[in-house]
């Protein structure tokens, strides 16, 4: 499976929604409660999941702007999208869903967001969301992205930011050595500069606090138990890739790794809401 293969972004949707941090959804609920619409640009947006998880969050009236750089993830979102709303009429470059009395206009928007996103900022919006994003992105990512958001005065919520913590159930002696590589391997340039990784979420919320913004983080992790057997397998599996990739860990130690039967895993993430603080 790919990094961002669709396979992979379904496997995850229902962990992702699970792992929510409902704090941080009831602040974001309340921060638009008086409002009727809303305005939302999606970076990173995938097969479309943090538009499904977010929306119930929000107003009646919402329109979403959803990048990729993927044009391929773009028409898997439309039939996802659809296939989730109660009603969906498409347009050339958009949808229009009704769901759960919600009445959502989406467009796609296929960009590279490494020199693309300060022209995205450019338009009326209400919220700029990411969901599992950020530990892609560079801290000079980070910053220009917060000081942009701050300039147009735009509350931003990201959720399923990747902060470091992996803990794997049975424990083994060579989980540490695997997981410094790892680690190694999430520091490397995803595209977007050398990537913040696991310190990704320690960025939003200082550079948010650094504009003025109050900032708000929960936990959102994923808690992997026998039940979700197919993602513990794609994560080992993915786990062993980037290791072997990174180097430093020697193939015998790797293979061994992959052989344990794991039977749950938790990885750490943060949500993260900020909000321009009058
Ligand atoms: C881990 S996936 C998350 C997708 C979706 N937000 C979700 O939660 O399922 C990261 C997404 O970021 C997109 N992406 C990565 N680098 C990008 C870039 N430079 N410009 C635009 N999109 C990018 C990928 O194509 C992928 O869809």
């Amino acid at each position: 499976m790919s990094e961002f293969a669709p396979e992979w972004l379904d496997l995850r949707e229902p962990a992702d929604l699970r792992a929510r941090s409902s704090d941080v959804a009831n602040t974001v609920s309340a921060r638009f409660a008086l409002r009727d619409d809303v305005s939302v640009l999606d970076l990173g947006s995938g097969t479309g999941s943090n538009l499904r998880a977010t929306a119930p969050l929000l107003p009646h009236r919402q329109s979403w702007k959803l990048v990729d750089h993927d044009a391929s993830l773009h028409e898997v979102a439309k039939t996802r999208l659809a296939a989730w709303a109660d009603a969906a009429e498409f347009s050339d470059n958009g949808l229009r869903l009704r769901k759960d009395r919600r009445e959502i206009d989406v467009t796609f928007v296929v960009a590279d967001l490494a020199s693309e996103t300060a022209h995205l900022l450019d338009q009326p919006l209400h919220l700029v969301t990411a969901s599992a994003f950020f530990d892609l992105t560079s801290p000079d990512y980070i910053r220009a992205l917060a000081k942009a958001v701050a300039e147009h005065r735009i509350a931003f919520y990201a959720t399923l930011t990747y902060n470091g913590q992996r803990r794997w159930t049975p424990r083994r002696p060579a989980d540490n050595q695997m997981a410094s590589a790892f680690h190694r391997h999430q520091l490397r340039d995803k595209g977007l500069g050398l990537a913040a990784g696991p310190m990704a979420p320690a960025h939003l919320a200082d550079q948010f606090r650094l504009n003025d913004y109050s900032v708000i983080e929960g936990d959102s992790d994923w808690r992997l138990e026998r039940s979700d057997r197919m993602l513990i397998e794609e994560l080992v599996r993915g786990h062993a890739v980037a290791v072997s990739e990174i180097g430093g860990v020697d193939a015998k130690t790797i293979v061994n790794w992959i052989n344990v039967s794991r039977t749950g895993v938790v990885v750490g993430h943060t949500d993260t809401f900020a909000a321009p603080a009058s």
